[in-house]
């Protein structure tokens, strides 16, 4: 039997995955393309073993006519790309350490800031630490992180990092802002309450509009998904931003994605930030 041929009964591989790529596309936005097979193939392959299934049929049956919604946030997570990092990106924090500065120093106490997908939590993270280090913490201040990935906001909720995932993190910071945690053969850091406590993390499927939240936010950043996900979904979610942020608010997106046909109302401050004009 060839690679192409039937897994088992009448459902060949090729149908399998295209209906597994379409499941994921109704319920994400996420478009996966032929190419992805293979990391398909990987990553749903743990997700079968840990049900007991030894074929790819199998479990298409058991996501799609169970209907269940776990089953379904399980594929999500499998399938979703969640490479992140502290302050990545930098000239975003850099910009938002200047609005801070500005909006306080005209008279603004209260803000939000909706880091939209949150993956791991090293974005919201770094949005707390920099709201502390350019305002302190004596204003009304709220970080909304979501994701999609129930498994990615587990760990960024526990807000425990790996030495080596903390390079980007200046040190004075790392001092403030962390509790060091010696384990047997490795060194890990732990948010302090402090930054942990200026965050609130939510699930929310960008791909679901409209989304339950009533705004004004001062800033979103909206970095490194749109990249999965098509003209059409972009849209939909970009309205959803420009209904959701303040007059003069600033959207950050990551430096491979851009507007291009859907700016309505957007003004280009510099590649990958963008005003929502007065
Ligand atoms: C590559 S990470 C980007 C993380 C962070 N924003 C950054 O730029 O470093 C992409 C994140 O988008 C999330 N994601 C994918 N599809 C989503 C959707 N439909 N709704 C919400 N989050 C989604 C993934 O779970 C993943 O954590």
């Amino acid at each position: 039997m060839n690679t192409y041929e039937l897994e088992t009964g009448d459902t060949s591989d090729k149908e399998i995955f295209d209906r597994i790529r379409e499941l994921v596309y109704k319920r994400s936005g996420i478009k996966l393309d032929t190419s992805k097979e293979s990391l398909i193939r990987a990553r749903v392959g743990k997700r079968m073993r840990a049900l007991g299934l030894s074929n790819h049929a199998e479990y298409l049956k058991q996501v799609i006519e169970s209907n269940d919604e776990n089953e379904i946030v399980h594929l999500l997570d499998a399938i979703s790309t969640n490479v992140t990092s502290f302050f990545r990106d930098s000239d975003h924090f850099n910009l938002l350490r200047i609005l801070l500065k500005e909006w306080t120093a005209s008279g603004q106490r209260r803000f939000r800031i909706w880091s939209s997908a949150c993956s791991s939590g090293e974005e919201p993270y770094s949005i707390a630490m920099t709201v502390l280090d350019s305002i302190g913490g004596n204003f009304d201040t709220k970080i909304l992180a979501t994701d999609i990935s129930t498994r990615v906001l587990d760990k960024a909720q526990m807000g425990i990092y790996e030495a080596e995932k903390t390079y980007q993190i200046p040190e004075d910071f790392i001092e403030k802002y962390f509790d060091k945690i010696n384990n047997l053969n490795s060194v890990s850091y732990k948010v302090k309450p402090v930054l942990r406590n200026m965050i609130v993390f939510k699930r929310l499927n960008l791909s679901e509009t409209p989304f339950p939240m009533q705004g004004p936010m001062d800033v979103i950043f909206c970095r490194n998904v749109m990249i999965y996900f098509d003209q059409n979904t972009r849209r939909r979610l970009i309205n959803e931003i420009f209904r959701l942020l303040k007059p003069n608010g600033y959207l950050f997106v990551g430096h491979a994605e851009s507007l291009i046909g859907l700016t309505n109302g957007f003004r280009t401050i510099k590649p990958s930030v963008y005003l929502k004009e007065s």
